[in-house]
């Protein structure tokens, strides 16, 4: 059982990282394989919009796009990190989103049974977060709303999240209910 989480923050030590870390060591401890990917310490360039993806064999983008989606479609669990900025997803992790087209286009759909989201703000935009994040995984995954794990709060200056034991359980707990459900299966 192999659990990945592509994190959306360029801040390696935030609280984004900090609780994506805390649900994976969860998962770990009840038998996951896990992995982060922090979008930022790649090359995740956008996308170019040409439109040719149904008829092209690969994306025409020779960037790290490719192999991390390779990784993303395959496993048996994904989680989905990002903090608010400006109202909505990071510019990495929207970047990853919409190169997930070239796939879309050619009907792959991933794998994964088990579908996490973990979104951290300031103070506000957390809903519009969630509802592109949802509508992502409503294109790409078999997973339905009813069966995603959703972890959202508050907190600004890395450490904050780590401060709110509230929050930090919340991502535990996700990380265990991922594995759970993968196990039972
Ligand atoms: C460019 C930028 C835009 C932001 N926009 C928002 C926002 O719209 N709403 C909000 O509540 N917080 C906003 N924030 C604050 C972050 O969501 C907050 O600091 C969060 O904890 C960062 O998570 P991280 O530590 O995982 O990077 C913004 C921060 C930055 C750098």
């Amino acid at each position: 059982m192999k659990i990945l989480a592509i994190v959306g923050s360029p801040r390696l030590k935030g609280n984004t990282s900090f609780l994506v870390d805390q649900a994976l060591d969860e998962a770990a401890r009840l038998g996951a394989e896990t992995e982060k990917i922090v979008i930022s310490q790649h090359e995740v360039s956008p996308c170019l919009g040409h439109e040719n993806c149904a008829s092209l064999e690969s994306c025409t983008q020779k960037d790290d796009a490719g192999w991390i989606m390779e990784k993303f479609y395959e496993v048996d669990g994904v989680i989905l990190a990002c903090p608010v900025y400006y109202l909505n997803v990071t510019a990495q992790m929207k970047a990853f989103l919409d190169r997930n087209y070239f796939p879309y286009k050619k009907n792959l759909r991933a794998k994964a049974r088990s579908v996490g989201i973990i979104v951290v703000a300031e103070q506000m935009g957390i809903e519009d977060t969630l509802y592109t994040l949802h509508q992502f995984v409503d294109w790409i995954f078999f997973v339905g709303r009813g069966r995603r794990l959703v972890v959202s709060g508050y907190a600004d200056r890395p450490g904050d999240a780590q401060k709110d034991a509230k929050l930090v359980t919340e991502a535990r707990e996700l990380g265990r209910k991922m594995a759970e459900s993968l196990k039972r299966e």
